[in-house]
């Protein structure tokens, strides 16, 4: 943990040599189904009730008052993302750390993109490793939960982050949320079997990439939705992209990842499209999120910057009764 961290009060109790959390297990039988689907149809209700792209203000990241930290979390169980706005102008990396630490997710995942703090710097990036990477780029990037290149076995889950936008571009660069609790209900609605065919542990392989570090020179295979025992939370891994993913042949599974593709792309109605300007962040459960492409221009003040952190933790407190 980084020493500026340790000395916030917030770090209590945080244990920097914690380990990741593994993958959930998938509660199968019906009574964790049914809890997964009551609970997305309470929150449909909050669509209705409360504007879901409305932005919590936060004085200063490093010491939420309890009025915005309340704030955060109703916002958090209610769509499982919240977007941010801070008063300060001045950005500063740890900022996501100390955001992380007052909402009790602790540590930070270390991917070989992230900076040597853990945070990601996202950029256009021309050299480097980064470079062959759609985030590093100005390309789109369809829609995904972060950290579904782990599989199984990894013991890698990415369960919350925290985008911070430092700079945005001049053109293009929105992102858009959407919550995968309410996405496993529409697939629910459409056929019962579908999030169950898509709990399967081998759904999709992300093969094996021999340029890359150790972590990613394995296949990786997973499901799609999990269900952590302990806490009962749905999680979701998912990627849309075509290349450089196998998804299982099983018929019933390929069915239903055309289904649930057509699901998320026609779910605009529970869909937050956002370009987040400066100052601006989104902080969730690992939603799924998409990022359309961008332009850039000519200064070095217009280059597109967004910090990200992520997280094995799900926020605390902020899963609602199912
Ligand atoms: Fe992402």
């Amino acid at each position: 943990m980084n020493q500026e961290y340790q000395n916030h009060p917030a770090s209590a109790g945080v244990d920097p040599r914690a380990q990741p959390e593994g993958p959930g297990r998938f509660l199968a039988g019906p009574k964790a189904i049914l809890s997964v689907v009551s609970r997305a149809k309470c929150k449909l209700g909050h669509y209705d009730r409360s504007p879901v792209g409305s932005i919590v203000e936060i004085r200063d990241p490093r010491c939420l008052s309890p009025t915005e930290r309340s704030e955060l979390l109703r916002r958090l169980t209610e769509f499982n993302f919240v977007i941010y706005q801070t008063r300060s102008n001045s950005s500063k990396k740890t900022d996501l750390g100390f955001l992380g630490l007052q909402l009790g997710i602790g540590r930070t995942d270390h991917n070989f993109c992230a900076d040597d703090d853990d945070i990601s710097s996202v950029q256009v990036c021309q050299q480097g490793d980064r470079p062959g990477y759609i985030p590093y780029t100005d390309r789109p990037l369809g829609w995904h939960t972060d950290g579904y290149y782990y599989g199984n076995r990894s013991g890698r889950v990415i369960r919350s982050f925290i985008l911070h936008c430092v700079t945005p571009a001049p053109q293009g660069g929105e992102n858009a949320f959407i919550d995968p609790d309410v996405v496993f209900l529409l697939l629910h609605e459409i056929d019962e079997s579908l999030p169950v065919t898509l709990s399967n542990p081998s759904a999709f392989t992300i093969p094996p990439d021999s340029g890359q570090p150790v972590d990613r020179q394995f296949s990786r295979t997973g499901p799609v939705f999990s269900i952590d025992s302990d806490s009962r939370a749905l999680h979701m891994r998912y990627t849309a992209r075509r290349h450089n993913i196998l998804w299982n042949p099983d018929p019933r599974i390929t069915e239903a990842a055309k289904c649930l593709k057509e699901v998320i792309e026609q779910a605009s109605r529970y869909t937050v499209t956002r370009k987040l300007e400066s100052g601006q962040g989104v902080i969730c459960n690992n939603v799924l999120h998409r990022r359309s492409g961008f332009v850039n221009g000519d200064s070095d003040a217009a280059q597109r910057l967004i910090y990200r952190a992520r997280f094995y933790k799900r926020v605390p407190g902020t899963l609602p009764p199912g």
